[in-house]
């Protein structure tokens, strides 16, 4: 059987970590595009360079021409512009939104059958403006947030336990920013809910610190996390090709899932060869399901405050 492959679309640093997670697990040939001239061909080269050492038999390429991600079965996207010191949310959203059309023209011309993983801030909107461009039915688009939110929770409450992260089961929803909804009923740690073991002042903590995980590591690092949000990629590209009906949280189109409808959110998917193969719906208490509704609240302002700015514009 042919190998499957894998573009991606911004060999940043996200992009990057991602790519060479899924190359040294073998999961199918690279392609690493990028509009810097120099930065995707030397990363792919770096990255063939390492194979020998872990004995992997794969292709990966690093190009300009995103002529190149002809056929791809999954594409991530990553490119676009960071938020700069002095740059508003609306020139992001305006300056992100015109990559996603480009990119988006770009996925639908070349790798029209594939799975697309939209990385790209702001999320959430974000991942519309592709859906939007390439017309994919809802199974054949998704976006990264909820993987690497729900991780920063669990690291933070195994680190306050003194327990392996792998005893920390917990699912992060709602949109990707700062009102994202740390979803309590259904965080355990070895099976006992989180409720049980610390107390509420102290998961308000917790919580307060998840939802600004992103913050905390540009404050330090000067520029967004890769490592965790590569990796939380990865291990949607791994459910993907690996055909795992994996639940996993991101950003979904609902469809009256959640009482929303035409709008993304995180919320828990089933992800397998069929892409996003089902929302999963459960049963949140009062308080989270209000949380919910108040992140897509902002979702929907996020959106419109993007089609202001394209409408504009096109003025
Ligand atoms: C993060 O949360 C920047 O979305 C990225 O770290």
């Amino acid at each position: 059987m042919a190998r499957k492959k894998i573009a991606f679309i911004g060999a940043g640093n996200v992009g990057a970590t991602c790519a060479h997670l899924c190359f040294l697990r073998g999961l199918g040939d690279i392609v690493l595009y990028d509009i810097i001239d120099g930065l995707p061909q030397g990363k792919a080269l770096d990255m063939a360079e390492s194979a020998p050492v872990v004995g992997v038999d794969a292709e990966v390429i690093g190009t300009t021409n995103i002529k190149d991600i002809a056929g791809a079965d999954c594409c991530v996207v990553t490119s676009g512009s960071p938020r700069k010191p002095g740059m508003s949310r609306d020139d992001l959203l305006k300056i992100n939104a015109g990559v996603m059309n480009d990119v988006g023209a770009a996925i639908k011309a070349h790798a029209p059958k594939s799975f697309i993983i939209a990385v790209t801030n702001p999320l959430d909107a974000m991942v519309t403006q592709l859906k939007r461009v390439t017309g994919f039915p809802k199974n054949r688009i998704v976006g990264q947030a909820g993987v690497l939110d729900s991780a920063r929770y669990r690291t933070f409450l195994a680190m306050e336990l003194k327990t392996s992260v792998e005893s920390v089961s917990a699912m992060v929803l709602g949109g990707h920013g700062d009102d994202m909804v740390p979803v309590r009923s259904y965080t355990t740690v070895g099976g006992q809910p989180v409720e049980k073991l610390i107390s509420p002042t102290r998961l308000e903590e917790i919580e307060k610190r998840t939802r600004g995980g992103g913050g905390e590591i540009v404050n330090l690092m000067k520029t967004s996390s890769y490592y965790a949000a590569g990796t939380a990629v990865f291990r949607m590209v791994d459910a993907y090709i690996r055909d795992k009906r994996e639940i996993l949280p991101c950003a979904a189109y609902l469809e009256g899932e959640y009482g929303v409808r035409g709008l993304f959110a995180g919320v828990p998917v089933v992800i397998g060869a069929g892409g996003v193969e089902r929302i999963v719906e459960i049963a949140l208490t009062p308080g989270e399901k209000k949380a919910f509704d108040g992140s897509v609240a902002h979702v929907k302002e996020l959106v419109d405050a993007m089609d202001k700015v394209i409408a504009a514009g096109n003025r």
